[in-house]
């Protein structure tokens, strides 16, 4: 069973349908937006009522097309990690738990052109969450 995610709900119905009409059926629809903590907290619920357990998280979500500054990074950083936190729990009863960051060239620090951000992540000693 694969639950998408959208943070429209008519979009990410329609999503759900469309794949339904290729085949798939294992499929169901749950609006989240990673940047919002109730949000968050609902899927988590969600899927714990639901189906007590999960097995993979894909974090696939993102954003391009914008030059990041300082405070939008360490938002959307630490709403990524709030967002596998909240769902980690869930891969207790899991035999074949997993995470799959899916992520980019352009992630590449050299490609970083925020200069605080880059010297954050390259300090690989002191980072921390
Ligand atoms: N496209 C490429 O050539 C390429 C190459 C290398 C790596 N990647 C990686 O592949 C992943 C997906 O990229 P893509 O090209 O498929 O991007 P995309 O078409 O822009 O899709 C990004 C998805 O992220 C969702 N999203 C954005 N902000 C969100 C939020 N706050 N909460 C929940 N969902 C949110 C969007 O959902 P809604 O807007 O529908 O809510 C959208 O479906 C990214 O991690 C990217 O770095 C892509």
């Amino acid at each position: 069973m694969v639950i998408l995610i959208a943070r429209d709900e008519k979009r990410g119905t329609e999503a759900v349908e469309n794949l339904k009409a290729c085949g798939l059926s294992d499929i169901i629809f749950h609006q989240l937006d990673v940047t919002d903590s109730a949000s968050i907290a609902s899927l988590a619920d969600y899927i714990k009522n639901k189906f007590e357990k999960l097995d993979i998280l894909v974090n696939n979500t993102g954003v391009s097309g914008f030059i990041m500054d300082a405070e939008s990074f360490t938002s959307l950083k630490l709403k990524s990690g709030e967002l596998s936190q909240a769902l980690i729990p869930l891969f207790r009863l899991s035999s074949s738990a997993r995470i799959v960051n899916v992520s980019s060239g352009l992630g590449q620090l050299k490609n970083v052109t925020n200069e605080w951000a880059r010297e954050v992540l390259s300090d690989v000693d002191g980072l921390t969450e």
